[in-house]
């Protein structure tokens, strides 16, 4: 058994604790899918608008979960967040998720600036794993954003975080997780030379099919002044 999963069996469980947030859990996915939802219609708008102006869309696709509550409860334990009252919902920045797949390198910062800099949009956190890959290789720009939801009782500020990655480390991604999820987190030091090596490969095609991308738009730009 994996180190994490035996420090996880070995914390203090708290069966009350669960029992409320289980009970919660409605309310909680209705409130966190809603802000999914004002954070997904921005980025279609601006996708769209970019296209008219640039004849281009920067994002190829989006999906979006809510945490499940299991995954909530297991992920309070592990980060020592407060089970209680729904109390980890101060900390916890990942209950709502929205993963967007962009064509190009440089689509991943527009769409990033584009949504950050909307006035009701504030930006927690910026992780740039693409200038700072992982050990591992793993390349992906992470925001976590607040949005305000309007709700019959009011207003609720939620966090959403928002994964934009190209395709290409969408590829890598996804498989590097089912890897290592079907080998129980354990994984040859061979095998993990590998997957780098992969990862490294693929942000070089990344890398020259922006440049590929650059070249032809400022090709069209300057056939269309002529
Ligand atoms: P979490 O507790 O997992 O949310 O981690 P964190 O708060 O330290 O954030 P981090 O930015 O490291 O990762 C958040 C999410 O990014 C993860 O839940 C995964 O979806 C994704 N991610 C991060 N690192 C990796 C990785 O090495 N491989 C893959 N496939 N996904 C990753
Ligand atoms: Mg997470």
């Amino acid at each position: 058994m994996n180190s994490d999963i035996q420090a996880i069996r070995a914390m203090k469980v708290d069966p009350e604790a669960e029992e409320f947030v289980r009970g919660e859990y409605a309310r909680l996915y209705k409130d966190y899918n809603c802000a999914i939802r004002e954070v997904r219609t921005k980025l279609e708008v601006l996708n769209e608008d970019f296209e008219l102006a640039h004849q281009h869309n920067p994002i190829h696709s989006m999906n979006a979960r809510v945490k499940s509550v299991g995954s909530i409860i297991e992920k309070c334990y592990r980060m020592n967040y407060p089970l209680e009252d729904c109390k980890f919902t101060k900390y916890m920045m990942d209950i709502a998720g929205i993963r967007v797949i962009c064509h190009y390198i440089d689509d991943i910062y527009t769409v990033a600036e584009l949504l950050g800099s909307q006035p009701d949009i504030e930006v927690v956190t910026i992780k740039d794993y693409i200038e700072n890959p992982k050990p591992n290789g793993y390349r992906s720009l992470h925001l976590v954003v607040k949005v305000p939801v309007y709700f019959v009782e009011g207003v609720k500020t939620l966090p959403v975080e928002v994964q934009i990655r190209t395709m290409a480390m969408d590829f890598w991604a996804s498989l590097e997780h089912k890897l290592r999820y079907k080998s129980d987190g354990i994984i040859p030091a061979f095998v993990s030379r590998e997957l780098k090596e992969c990862a490294e490969a693929i942000s070089s095609s990344d890398q020259q099919m922006q440049k590929i991308h650059s070249f032809l738009d400022q090709l069209d730009q300057d056939l269309a002044r002529m």
